[in-house]
């Protein structure tokens, strides 16, 4: 009997430990962590430890919040072809979101200015900013995710169908996400480009592939928010790949509402060549008819010189 509980105490002791030694937070690398059973929290304002859970990714709203925190504290910043027609980029990057209490992005942002603007589920900006009236009725799930990602050139040849399934393990390795939201993964040879769909059509919102994809924005940009600070390779038929550039498009279950002030000056371009190509035209058309007028008149008026000859 004695000998059991001594047993008890010391495998009890060794666990505690263990866990003491080991006490940091895997997906989180700016988290403190502490106690017995570890506990690690994220500090996203000054006196706001949150409370994270280190057997998942951190949701993005929560991380752009602790990178605001930090970028103010001087401590470490972020550095900074569509999938479809209504596809776009990050072009404002990072503000001091406000989140809910999982962590979700609020549907209207205004970074604690004046200025507000409606964001999707990934956070990105997908109206025209207005001020504090600015309404954005719902928060818009971003479906579809793509990743462009460059690869580091390699010597071997890649074989499109292994890669697939090796992406495909490594996101749900590294980044826990299941593959049946892995949609699509295409390689291009020539450019070494690999496009990464991640897809969650039904916005289910246990599924945040807006987080993965902004774990895998730092994975490649700047670096790791992993503990480990392991970079994101995948080794296909044996070759390790790695990347050395990322470029994330953002599709929501309705298109966003940008007005077209970016794309004025194309397309006025567009529409000046257009015009003059129709008024050359027409000016062509105006002088060919002209001539093809007064060559008739000539005809009809030596016509009238023969008739009258032979009349005469
Ligand atoms: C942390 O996340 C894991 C994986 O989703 C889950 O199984 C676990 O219950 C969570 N733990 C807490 C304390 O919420
Ligand atoms: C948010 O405000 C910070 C300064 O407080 C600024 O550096 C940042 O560019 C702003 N972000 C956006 C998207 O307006
Ligand atoms: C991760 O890498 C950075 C830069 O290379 C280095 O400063 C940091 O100490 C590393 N952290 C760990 C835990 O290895």
């Amino acid at each position: 009997m004695y000998s059991v509980c001594a047993f008890l105490v010391l495998t009890l002791l060794s666990a505690a430990s263990a866990q003491a030694s080991d006490c940091t937070c895997p997906t989180m690398k700016w988290a403190s962590c502490d106690g017995t059973p570890c506990a690690c929290t994220l500090l996203i304002a000054a006196d706001n430890p949150l409370n994270i859970n280190c057997s998942k990714l951190v949701p993005k709203c929560f991380l752009m919040k602790a990178e605001m925190y930090r970028a103010s504290k001087g401590i470490s910043t972020r550095r900074l072809g569509k999938p479809n027609e209504h596809a776009f980029v990050d072009n404002d990057g990072i503000y001091d979101p406000e989140c809910d209490s999982n962590g979700a992005f609020r549907a209207r942002q205004c970074n604690r200015t004046e200025t507000c603007w409606c964001v999707n589920s990934a956070g990105v900006r997908r109206t025209d900013k207005g001020d504090l009236n600015l309404k954005c009725d719902k928060l818009v799930q971003t479906t579809w995710v793509q990743a462009q990602l460059t690869a580091n050139p390699v010597q071997t040849s890649v074989d499109p169908v292994a890669l697939k399934a090796a992406m495909t393990q490594t996101i749900q390795s590294r980044y826990f996400l299941d593959p049946s939201y892995v949609e699509n993964v295409q390689y291009f040879k020539e450019d070494n480009l690999i496009l990464v769909d991640l897809k969650n059509p039904k916005g289910d919102p246990n599924v945040d592939i807006a987080t993965v994809a902004y774990y895998m924005e730092k994975d490649v940009k700047v670096l790791p928010l992993f503990m480990s600070n392991s970079s994101l390779t995948t080794t296909v038929d044996g070759t390790p790949l790695g990347f050395r550039n990322i470029l994330v498009y953002y599709v929501d279950a309705e298109p966003p509402t940008f007005t077209m002030k970016k794309l004025t000056a194309g397309v006025i371009a567009v529409i000046v060549v257009v015009v003059l190509a129709i008024i050359a035209g027409l000016v062509v058309l105006f002088l060919t008819r002209k001539k093809e007028k007064s060559q008739k008149a000539q005809v009809r008026e030596m016509d009238d010189l023969q008739k009258e000859q032979l009349t005469s």
